[in-house]
């Protein structure tokens, strides 16, 4: 089981809420299944709290849980200040035991592709049974693979995003890469952070 490069910049929370910013229509469809699944809810892999906050904001009792530490500190800082209660806990999604069990499991925004191989996906998907109730729910959200995607060039950069530098002096441009393995059916995607000079 790999650790995640968390010292890579797509871990920093303050540049994940710059790049995502304006990214919220999935947030009415959570908090409808929450109303109907009930809460406590568990997000895995929460990150700055784009999905936690607002459940929390509608009065549901949620935990967060992620391994980074500044994706944590930013989903802290902005909790508090908007008088949110959620329970923020640092851990591993493939390796985690909060001694409590939820009607309402969230795994938002793809992040599922970070289980890179049948291990972490397998050790992740037995630590959300254990920490489902009998008749609790575990919902998903990942797109389907376009082709036109799959087949790209593996060598070229292709352009991702662009926001404004969270510290003040310009703008950051993100470029990929889409290498895809047809054997192993995994597509790899990887990002590159261009910094204003
Ligand atoms: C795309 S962000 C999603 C954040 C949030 N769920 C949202 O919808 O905005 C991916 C998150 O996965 C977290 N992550 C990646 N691998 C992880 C692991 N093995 N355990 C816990 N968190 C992990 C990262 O730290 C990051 O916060």
């Amino acid at each position: 089981m790999k650790p995640p490069d968390i010292e890579h910049l797509y871990f920093d929370g303050r540049h994940y809420d710059q790049r995502c910013q304006g990214l919220t229509q999935d947030i009415p469809f959570w908090v409808s299944r929450a109303r109907k699944y009930g809460d406590p809810v568990l997000e895995l892999a929460c990150g700055t709290g784009r999905v936690a906050i607002p459940l929390a904001k509608e009065w549901f009792l949620i935990t967060g849980i992620d391994i980074s530490e500044p994706m944590l500190a930013e989903a802290r800082r902005k909790s508090s200040r908007e008088g949110t209660v959620v329970e923020w806990i640092k851990t591993d999604i493939r390796d985690f035991e909060l001694g409590k069990k939820f009607p309402f499991v969230i795994f938002p925004a793809n992040t599922i592709c970070h289980l890179l191989d049948l291990e972490d996906l397998e050790a992740c998907l037995s630590c959300v049974k254990r920490h489902l109730t009998p008749s609790g729910r575990f919902v998903i959200e990942v797109f389907s693979p376009r082709l036109d995607i799959l087949l790209r060039n593996p060598k070229e950069r292709y352009s991702h995003s662009e926001y404004l530098n969270p510290d003040g002096k310009g703008t950051v441009i993100v470029t990929k890469s889409n290498a895809y393995d047809t054997a192993s059916q995994i597509n790899r995607i990887k990002l590159f952070y261009k910094l204003p000079e």
